[in-house]
């Protein structure tokens, strides 16, 4: 691929990605010493953490007793039994001196009467296993996300992290099965460039854009997993995706679980407040799965709201106005703009919308990327962060307010992990050319497609195929017709249209590669769906309603070529890390 100019550079550790993890990551390394690069395909405080709004988890125990084995135990039950416990009891006991943390950099936290961290409640979030609501989400009014990453931002450029900003990244650069840096294409000045790192750490977060509908910016398209799938290793869990319960109908805008947690409620067109029948203790506060699901059943069985039947209303307007304005002043703005509703008057009308990837690339708590050959291996010279990475704390369902401190959290484990692993300084490794090539060879190929279907048609079937047959409700009909389906927009890539061939700020070429890394994570998580004949969590099958512990206690592997998916399963880590506390055996989950 000689056509290209490459510009090479050298680095102890390369982060990939700018959002909450990638920077918690990037500002640990350089503390540490470690010549760091962060790599981004968007300006660092444009990321999709910056869309994060009811806040992030942590027994502070600032509005009352709390302790995190409490936070432990929901995050098990929320995860439906198929987390890690390992992973779990590091994420509950790192999260309040993590969350400290944040607030010694800088992050400006709402505060209580004496000066404390607010703590809002949160779906699924108890005291006394289960006995009780507690307040645990720390909150900054409900535009947490956006605080977060401005402050590590600014964290980061202190200590010296090197940004290379609007830096597409190609592909990682694999040997003998380690990872020894990537290849990204510079938007700004077209130039190419080769990362040589001992660690590179993916950082890229969720891939929401698979579906049609979702919370997810338009960014979100999970370029590091397609990454690791195309250097032959493994992602996990993909069928579980999370639909968060309110997403503003029509756009699929977020409105945070916070106002629930503030005192909101939804109601069906009969005016009935159907959580209760539901979830009978936490009502509006379940998992978001249940009440997910809680609604589209309301909606299925014709108790939907408006012309359509298909949404149902979020009330706040009984809430104090000097409340909405100081705790909710971002989705009382948003209700504004994309729904015209004055939330202290009307209710705001909302539809579970697609928001969060449970599934992403297997790591253990030291956030070093896994795969399965026989038994667990580390694969060198890989490590994976925040939402791009199936940790996996979050199992099958997450827990509203859990993915702000998995960011923090897993961030500062990796840069940790990094500093024992790598000295200052060290020795880089040769890189075949061959490898590069094979970087470049995909790169050049999809840039010169001369074919008929633009990728906007194809995306538009993979989202669409996606929203109608890997849905909150799955079944073996619409699985299997989707797992057919989805193959289509694949196949339609043999003739590819890029009209664009530029290399400066060539959108089309953009969203063409970011296509090409959807749809290989669209096929395996409808696959992986497909396979696991069980509902728990996030994946409802209404063919097989219960959990099947006795089969499927286990994380599902995909590996994909192609379109062609490769499925196996790994156990679920039931052990601790310590003594402090045992391991949760399985119960059955009700809220
Ligand atoms: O509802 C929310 O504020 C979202 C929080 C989260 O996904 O953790």
């Amino acid at each position: 691929m000689s056509s290209y100019k490459i510009i090479d550079h050298e680095y102890d550790v390369v982060v990939l990605g700018a959002g909450g993890s990638g920077l918690r990551a990037a500002v640990g390394l350089s503390e540490a010493g470690l010549k760091t690069a962060c790599v981004s395909k968007v300006f660092p405080t444009r990321s999709h953490t910056s869309a994060a709004q009811g806040g992030i988890s942590a027994a502070l125990g600032n509005m009352g007793e709390d302790d995190w084995r409490w936070h432990m135990y929901d995050t098990v039950k929320g995860a439906d039994w198929l987390g890690d416990q390992d992973s779990i009891e590091y994420l509950c006991k790192e999260a309040p001196a993590a969350v400290l943390e944040l607030e010694k950099y800088g992050v400006p936290f709402s505060r209580t009467e004496d000066g404390k961290i607010y703590q809002r409640p949160f779906g699924g979030m108890t005291k006394n296993y289960g006995n009780e609501t507690v307040q645990r989400t720390c909150a900054a009014a409900d535009r947490t996300g956006h605080a977060i990453l401005h402050t590590l931002y600014g964290q980061a450029l202190k200590h010296n992290t090197e940004f290379f900003i609007e830096y597409f990244a190609l592909d990682l650069i694999m040997k003998d099965g380690a990872c020894k840096g990537l290849i990204a294409w510079n938007l700004n000045d077209g130039t190419i460039h080769r990362f040589r790192s001992h660690i590179t750490i993916i950082a890229t977060g969720g891939y929401g854009k698979v579906y049609y509908s979702a919370t997810s910016a338009h960014t979100c398209t999970g370029d590091g997993n397609a990454m690791v799938l195309r250097a032959g290793l493994p992602l996990q869990d993909m069928e579980f995706v999370q639909f968060h319960p309110t997403g503003i109908y029509g756009h699929g805008t977020l409105i945070s679980e916070g106002v629930r947690g503030e005192g909101g409620y939804l109601v069906n067109s009969k005016g009935e407040r159907f959580m209760e029948r539901y979830a009978p203790k936490a009502k509006d506060l379940a998992s978001r799965d249940v009440v997910s699901r809680s609604i589209a059943v309301e909606i299925n069985e014709g108790r939907g709201i408006g012309k359509e039947q298909d949404h149902v209303h979020l009330h706040i307007d009984h809430l104090d106005p000097k409340v909405i304005d100081e705790r909710l002043p971002g989705i009382s703005e948003a209700s504004k703009l994309f729904a015209n509703v004055d939330v202290t008057k009307e209710p705001i009308p909302v539809v579970p919308t697609v928001h969060y990837n449970m599934g992403g690339i297997p790591t253990n708590y030291k956030a070093e990327v896994l795969t399965v050959n026989g038994s667990e291996k580390t694969v060198p010279g890989l490590m994976a962060i925040g939402e791009a990475a199936c940790v996996s704390v979050h199992g099958a369902n997450r827990l509203g307010s859990n993915s702000l401190i998995d960011l923090v959290v897993f961030g500062r484990a990796a840069a940790k992990r990094a500093a024992e692993l790598v000295k200052p300084g060290m020795k880089h490794d040769e890189i075949d050319k061959s490898e590069t090539d094979r970087c470049l060879v995909r790169f050049d190929k999809l840039r010169n497609s001369e074919g008929s279907n633009p990728t906007s048609e194809l995306r538009l079937s993979m989202q669409k195929t996606m929203q109608s047959k890997c849905a909150v409700f799955r079944t073996e009909k619409t699985l299997k017709e989707g797992v057919h389906e989805i193959r289509k927009p694949f196949e339609g890539m043999d003739s590819l249209s890029v009209k664009d061939k530029s290399l400066i700020f060539n959108t089309d070429l953009v969203e063409t590669l970011e296509f090409d890394n959807l749809i290989r994570q669209a096929i395996t998580t409808m696959d992986s769906a497909y396979h696991r004949k069980e509902s728990r969590g996030a994946h409802a099958r209404e063919d097989f309603p219960k959990r099947d512990d006795e089969n499927y206690m286990q994380h599902t592997l995909s590996w994909c070529s192609g379109s062609k998916t490769k499925i196996n399963y790994r156990p679920v880590h039931r052990s601790t890390l310590t003594n402090d506390v045992q391991y949760f055996p399985p119960q059955e989950r009700v809220y």
